[in-house]
């Protein structure tokens, strides 16, 4: 069955890709969270469940968390991975987006892509009669959000009831953050400088989505605003990958919104401390946030591979 329509006719995720946060219905969130958190808790029940598949992982971009997550999970799961840098496909250029799919869906169960614009990824995935996952574009990052809530879940429970605040660049990390939540029904603060606000277009869509789930999702100016009384204080790079040359006049421009003590003292005393990492200490975020007890970096690092195996095993799987 094509991927479209295993989608409609509501065979669960098999098959599916995984491109947006939005790609999913909230049930079909909480199900990969509950397979997740179960796969963290025995890993070995689960050490043949995608026995014999095998992942292209295909990066254009570099990596530690999703490549080494990735690579771990499906061989815990029983499968294998290949990776595919640009020096091996050189994508889009060497050969066209349509020809690689075309060649890995008769040698491959499934296709993970890092890689620039948006559209590659979405390309890949219609072109591909196998499960295309996103491991990062330019406008979203799907498997960090589903860690990033993960985590949320296992450290404060019942997500209505949170105040969750992001500060920084409206970026490929906060568009998914946003998806999920409005989603998932949590309150979620952006504040970020005015010409770096989330794309118009993501932020309608969060809208309507809030309208059916309860969410509230707030964009301002002010990082104070949003962080006062919040649950949860989450940053990114002021500067993604591909706007190095922009990394200085970024600087300036986002120095009001590094999460510092003074930021973080206006959110609640137990307020978690969230970043999808590489870090940038001293600018986004100083030593003494990300190395306090509040901090949970590195259990949402960890938790991009239960996530992903989840992810994988839905979308695999015979
Ligand atoms: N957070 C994240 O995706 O990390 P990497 O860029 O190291 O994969
Ligand atoms: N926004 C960052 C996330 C890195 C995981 C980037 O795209 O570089």
């Amino acid at each position: 069955m094509k991927k479209k329509a295993a989608h409609a006719a509501g065979k669960g995720l098999r098959g599916r890709d995984f491109v947006s946060v939005d790609d999913c219905s909230a049930g079909e969130i909480r199900s990969i969270f509950a397979l997740a958190s179960a796969m963290k808790s025995d890993r070995n029940k689960y050490r043949k469940a995608l026995q014999g598949k095998m992942m292209a992982l295909i990066f254009e971009k570099p990596s530690l968390r999703t490549r080494t997550t990735f690579t771990v999970g499906i061989k815990q799961l029983g499968g294998d991975s290949l990776l595919l840098t640009p020096a091996d496909i050189s994508l889009g250029k060497r050969e066209s987006v349509y020809d690689v799919a075309k060649n890995l869906e008769r040698m491959v169960d499934g296709i993970m892509i890092r890689t620039f614009g948006h559209g590659i990824c979405t390309s890949m995935a219609d072109h591909a009669s196998i499960p295309v996952i996103n491991g990062l574009t330019d406008h979203e990052h799907p498997c960090q959000a589903m860690a990033d809530f993960l985590t949320v879940m296992e450290y404060k429970k019942n997500l209505r009831k949170l105040k969750l605040a992001y500060v920084g660049d409206g970026n490929n990390v906060a568009h998914s953050l946003m998806l999920a939540a409005a989603k998932l029904g949590g309150t979620l603060f952006l504040g970020t400088p005015p010409g770096y606000r989330p794309e118009t277009r993501v932020m309608e869509r969060c809208l309507d989505l809030a309208g059916e789930s309860g969410a509230t999702i707030v964009w301002t100016a002010d990082p104070a605003e949003a962080v006062r009384d919040a649950d949860m204080v989450y940053t990114d790079t002021w500067a993604s990958m591909g706007q190095e040359g922009e990394a200085e006049v970024r600087r300036r421009i986002f120095s009001p919104y590094q999460v510092n003590r003074a930021l973080f003292s206006l959110a609640k005393r137990d307020a978690l401390f969230m970043h999808c990492l590489p870090a940038h200490r001293g600018e986004e975020v100083t030593d003494e946030i990300i190395d306090s007890p509040n901090s949970v970096v590195f259990t949402q690092a960890e938790n991009r591979l239960h996530a992903q195996k989840a992810i994988m095993f839905e979308l695999l799987r015979d």
